[in-house]
């Protein structure tokens, strides 16, 4: 081979290995064998070579292209496999490794209670029910026995909405799925009724939108003896204290007869629940009033049962010591990562919610 195809050759050897990655290799490959690469102009030249060097000179030539052309060919392969054993390598992910603590996001306290009063009542063979929330007004009040002009109206602080003729409002409680329940299904009836409602109220202990869960049970011989033995059971489970001590006191609410308010002991002065001679109001119930039976079209001789409603932030406020309502619903990450729950780690009452 003659001097200068043998500097093509070795020009070309040393550029391909220094080459370290595709883009280098290219400019390697377009300097050689490119429209103005240096063998290609070797090969234009040719025509001007003297016939009797010709054929000599052009064999040597197309020797060279060709073996030049599977140099630069197995460089490009080389680069290629080297280029996806870094990624693979810089890929590598062990599936067998448990996931990173925080990368599941966790469970607000909200959900965990509304949660854990679903396996407590789960267990006990209720059923959930939901409804809307935006109600009218005769499933708010009027089924529920509270007439037009009654002062529970204004108690409630009632959000109504703008609209002619029935008059919806946002639902101040979730006692209307009860009303909802026994015009949809006929007894015996076992729910729980998990969900939003608001009340035109805000401070530190209230918010204008909350939950509560309503509870509604409707067999033939239902007395205050199974309201008591299952809300004993509820709270005593709910708060993890088999001995929480329970009062039940005669109260009034337009929808049950007898009502009552149940309350739980406590010691005012340290907040701790169980002990200390203190009581604290958890929530309210009541044999279902025999006229809402009625309004439903259950006949209250042969029909009865009991109801009952508690706020789901105060509850889990209480269980968790969390002092303030607000935070609640400020999705403050920092408040979460205090007070939320892991989520692989779901309530269960094998494990006492
Ligand atoms: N709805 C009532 C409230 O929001 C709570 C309540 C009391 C619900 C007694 C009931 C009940 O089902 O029987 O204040």
């Amino acid at each position: 081979m003659s001097d200068d195809l043998q500097t093509i050759q070795a020009d070309t050897e040393t550029a391909l290995a220094a080459a370290s990655d595709l883009r280098a290799w290219d400019a390697v490959r377009v300097a050689v064998l490119g429209k103005n690469g240096t063998l290609t102009q070797k090969l234009k030249e040719l025509a001007a070579v003297p016939p009797e060097q010709k054929r000599e000179r052009g064999a040597a030539l197309n020797r060279l292209k060709d073996s030049l052309a599977a140099v630069i060919e197995a460089r490009r392969t080389a680069l290629e496999e080297a280029a996806l054993d870094a990624r693979l390598s810089a890929e590598r992910m062990d599936v067998t490794l448990p996931p990173p603590p925080r990368s599941t996001g966790l469970i607000h306290p909200i959900s965990r209670t509304a949660e854990e009063m679903a396996a407590i009542f789960g267990a006990m063979g209720f059923a959930i029910a939901e409804g809307p929330d935006v109600e009218d007004d005769w499933r708010n009040f009027g089924a529920l026995n509270i007439p037009a002009h009654h002062s529970a109206r204004e108690d409630m602080d009632t959000f109504y909405l703008a609209a002619e003729g029935r008059r919806p409002v946002l639902r101040t409680h979730t006692s209307p799925v009860q009303i909802r329940t026994m015009l949809g299904q006929e007894p015996p009836i076992r729910v729980i009724v998990p969900g939003r409602t608001y009340r035109a109220d805000h401070d530190a202990t209230h918010s204008p939108m909350f939950h509560q869960v309503e509870g509604l049970v409707i067999d033939r011989d239902i007395t205050l003896g199974h309201l008591k033995g299952c809300l004993i059971d509820f709270l005593r489970a709910f708060f993890g204290i088999t001995t929480l001590p329970v009062r039940f006191r005669a109260s009034y609410f337009p929808f049950t007869e007898p009502s009552m308010e149940v309350d739980i002991g406590w010691n005012r002065r340290t907040g701790e629940l169980g002990s200390g001679g203190d009581w604290l109001e958890i929530l309210g119930s009541g044999m279902v009033h025999a006229k809402v039976l009625a309004n439903c079209g259950i006949d209250p001789r042969v029909w009865q049962g009991f109801a009952f409603g508690m706020g789901i932030e105060r509850v889990t406020m209480l269980k968790h010591g969390i002092p303030d309502l607000r935070p609640f619903y400020d999705s403050d990450l920092r408040w979460l990562r205090h007070y939320g729950f892991n989520p692989l780690a779901p309530a269960t009452l094998h494990e006492g919610v």
